[in-house]
């Protein structure tokens, strides 16, 4: 009952099919059964409470899989401290399942997974216990934010080895959205479509801010060339830069078998894993030394208007601020525990815009009265009249605007 499966096996629900919510974590059990959201995501809190009688949320440790006939799995598969895959958690649920689950019931795999998973990891497990379960892949591919919608209408890719099995979970998706577009494939094309949509956006990412860091070079703003060359040009558009991470984003690409040295996938890492750093190097250089320097971090979350901190570059930064850097940081984000507010945030001499929730859009001049240096990840502040500040702003990909309308007036 993650990010994936809750708004999923809610929106099943809602579509009148019995569905039983497993979860592991008892914090988690305990709230979703008193209709509260354990994390925030548009259209969730109303989906819960329409849901009543159509979903019963059940502990892992005690359900029995033989009253379904369909068993999806959206358990989580993150990297391990050597930058593995770790399938624990599937291979944990597998193992569960094929304790209980009825012989001929279908297994569908939502997680991501590496190509070849199912046919390499999942069947000889089944297979070992002695089970006949049907395995298909169906991988999840909404955004968090969005995933209410993006279910009833993103097409899905199912994999399946037998063309019953497929036919099955495709009856079993269109009930989400008459309109949706299913293919099925085999199991290995499936979990591979999947890596290859996350890791493409992932690359686009780290091309746009390698335009940024070309375009501080040579002098010009980067949002605005993107812009001029996206405007109503059909082959596109090309992302604006910022810090790309998040929970799928950031891992994805190691489930490729070609993170080799040349890999295009592997480079993008590098290059989006080095932004915080240059964001402090670029701080550095108007501060020699920002030891022991109050800053000011707005965002906390991967990625705009979620609650979603792991895999943050904006943690990262603040962690490399803190403890590579010895400032002395402190951050706000409307979506996560705060120790400060946001005014004393904004109190800070060094401010740092690190994530472009659209709450941010509210921050006027007035608010900005005593910072001397403002680092905007995401150019959100960049309409902000500064003039009459002693204010230097810089953002990703526009390096050279002091105190903007000043240094201006200065060039004439
Ligand atoms: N978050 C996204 O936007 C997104 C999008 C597409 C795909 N995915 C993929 O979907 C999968 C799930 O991601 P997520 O973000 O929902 O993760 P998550 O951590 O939010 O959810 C996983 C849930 O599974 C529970 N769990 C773990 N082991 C369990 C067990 N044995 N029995 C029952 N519950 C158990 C956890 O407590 C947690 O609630 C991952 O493979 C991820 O890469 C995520």
């Amino acid at each position: 009952m993650g990010r994936v499966g809750l708004p999923l096996a809610l929106s099943f629900s809602s579509k009148g099919v019995k569905v039983f919510g497993v979860e592991k974590n008892k914090s988690t059990l305990k709230l979703l059964k008193e209709k509260r959201p354990p994390f925030y995501e548009a259209g969730l809190q109303e989906a819960l409470e329409k849901s009543q009688g159509s979903i019963f949320f059940e502990s892992y440790d005690s359900f029995s899989f033989e009253q379904c006939h369909i068993i999806i799995i959206a358990v989580g598969t993150p990297l391990n401290e050597n930058f593995m895959p770790n399938m624990s958690s599937i291979e944990d649920v597998i193992k569960s399942i094929c304790r209980t689950a009825r012989n001929d019931s279908i297994v569908i795999l939502r997680s991501t997974l590496v190509p070849g998973t199912t046919e390499k990891i999942i069947q000889p497990l089944i297979g070992r216990v002695g089970k006949s379960l049907h395995v298909a892949v169906c991988p999840e591919r909404i955004v968090e934010g969005n995933a209410m919608k993006e279910i009833a209408t993103l097409p899905e890719i199912v994999g399946a080895d037998d063309q019953d099995t497929g036919n099955i979970v495709r009856e079993l998706f269109l009930l989400l959205g008459e309109s949706k577009k299913i293919t099925i494939t085999n199991t290995k094309t499936a979990e591979a479509a999947k890596i290859f949509n996350n890791v493409y956006r992932y690359v686009t990412f780290a091309l746009a801010n390698e335009f940024a860091l070309v375009s501080e070079k040579i002098g010009i703003d980067a949002r605005e060339a993107i812009e001029l060359a996206n405007r109503g040009y059909p082959r596109g558009p090309i992302p604006m830069p910022g810090p790309a991470a998040g929970p799928c984003l950031r891992k994805d690409g190691f489930f490729l078998p070609n993170m080799s040295n040349d890999s295009l996938t592997r480079l993008a890492w590098f290059l989006n894993e080095s932004i915080t750093v240059h964001i402090i190097e670029t701080i550095e250089k108007a501060y020699d030394n920002i030891c022991g320097k109050k800053i000011g971090v707005l965002g906390k979350t991967y990625k705009a208007d979620v609650d979603d901190t792991r895999d943050s570059l904006a943690i990262k930064l603040i962690e490399e601020l803190r403890i590579k850097k010895g400032a002395e940081v402190i951050s706000y984000d409307p979506y996560t525990t705060n120790f400060s507010t946001l005014q004393e945030v904004l109190n800070s001499e060094i401010l740092i815009l690190a994530v472009n929730h659209s709450v941010f859009n509210k921050i006027n001049e007035d608010m900005l009265k005593n910072v001397k240096f403002i680092y905007d990840v995401w150019g959100q502040l960049s309409h902000l009249d500064l003039s009459s500040h002693e204010i230097k702003y810089v953002a990703l990909g526009k390096i050279e605007t002091w105190s903007h309308k000043k240094s201006l007036m200065a060039s004439f």
